[in-house]
């Protein structure tokens, strides 16, 4: 953890007291001009700190910045967010996370990015990353299933995701098949989830989401050849980042460990209720052909389950869900 995180630190958890400096030097290890500068690189970050000669400094207000030690003060988790690294800017935190993971980085990692400059979508797309806004994160999990249910993390995720997104910010956000989210029939999240195995192991996973929440309509890409929105757009309510990652990573926890202990069965159970077009008539546009029937599940492999109007269940691996009537 860096200098600047432990005092971060420190005035978290000395909430509302001033801190002196020959206290601050003294936890910390450092020197009081030390302290001292990095009282003033807080400040230009945008950190309102008081300071009052004869009682120290005192924290009052900090910038919306995503930084990991505010991410970490206070986050109930038992498996993610045993690290979290914040970086201003990266190319793809997706990207960066497998390097980590290479590394040896521990399950539970979580890499987050203020902005990327080369945000990567499905079926390689761009993911629009402007800074300031939105939440870019990626996770690092070693999951011991088979290779063919690692699709089952993607539906956990979108299920913290979603719940996420109505629970903190009031929305009716619902999972459309395979991996986005959506409010009104406009994208608000994306999920890039990404792993590495062998025949039969998985060594990682990486989950990677991005989620629209204080973008506004003039930062969308005009080329964008679907409907997006974000929580700014739908509420007209800026949300606070970090408590929407934690609150975000804390349900992904939670569902993690049920997973580990249950199975994909709860989750299931979870997306199919997220889900809008359970029970309803679709037609599944694919490469070649367009199927029509009835929505009725998803299997243990990610597949979506249509019921044909002969009775039969087709298992869609790949297309383009729409609506019927
Ligand atoms: C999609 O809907 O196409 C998936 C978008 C996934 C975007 C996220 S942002 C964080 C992570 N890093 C990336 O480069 N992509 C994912």
């Amino acid at each position: 953890m860096s200098t600047r995180d432990r005092i971060l630190g420190l005035f978290r958890t000395q909430k509302d007291a001033y801190l002196s400096g020959q206290e601050i030097s003294a936890k910390l290890n450092i020197s009081r001009a030390a302290v001292w500068k990095q009282i003033k690189s807080l400040r230009e970050l945008g950190f309102t700190i008081d300071a009052k000669h004869s009682q120290g400094y005192r924290l009052v207000a900090a910038p919306d910045l995503l930084l990991s030690a505010d991410v970490a003060h206070g986050l109930k988790t038992k498996i993610i967010g045993g690290n979290v690294i914040s970086v201003q800017e990266i190319g793809s935190t997706n990207s960066r996370i497998r390097e980590l993971a290479e590394q040896g980085a521990q399950e539970g990692t979580v890499l987050i990015a203020d902005r990327q400059s080369a945000g990567r979508g499905r079926l390689g797309r761009r993911w629009e990353s402007p800074s300031g806004v939105n939440l870019y994160c990626s996770i690092l999990l070693k999951p011991q299933i088979p290779v063919q249910q690692a699709p089952q993390l993607t539906f956990l995720s979108a299920v913290a995701a979603t719940e996420t997104l109505n629970q903190v910010c009031h929305l009716s956000a619902h999972v459309k098949w395979p991996n986005d989210i959506l409010v009104k029939g406009a994208k608000i999240s994306g999920l890039l989830n990404e792993m590495n195995a062998e025949t039969e192991q998985i060594h990682y996973v990486i989950l990677g989401i991005g989620i629209n929440l204080n973008m506004t309509t003039d930062q969308f890409p005009q080329e964008l050849n679907y409907p997006a929105t974000s929580v700014l757009i739908e509420t007209g309510k800026p949300v606070d980042r970090i408590l929407f990652l934690q609150t975000f990573l804390e349900k992904l926890d939670q569902y993690y460990l049920e997973f580990k202990q249950q199975g994909f069965a709860p989750i299931r159970k979870r997306w199919e209720n997220l889900c809008n077009l359970m029970n309803q008539k679709v037609a599944v546009v694919q490469q070649s052909n367009t199927l029509t029937g009835t929505v009725v599940g998803i299997d243990y492999d990610g597949a979506l389950q249509v019921q044909c109007s002969d009775g039969q269940i087709e298992r869609i691996l790949a297309g383009d869900v729409k609506p019927l009537e």
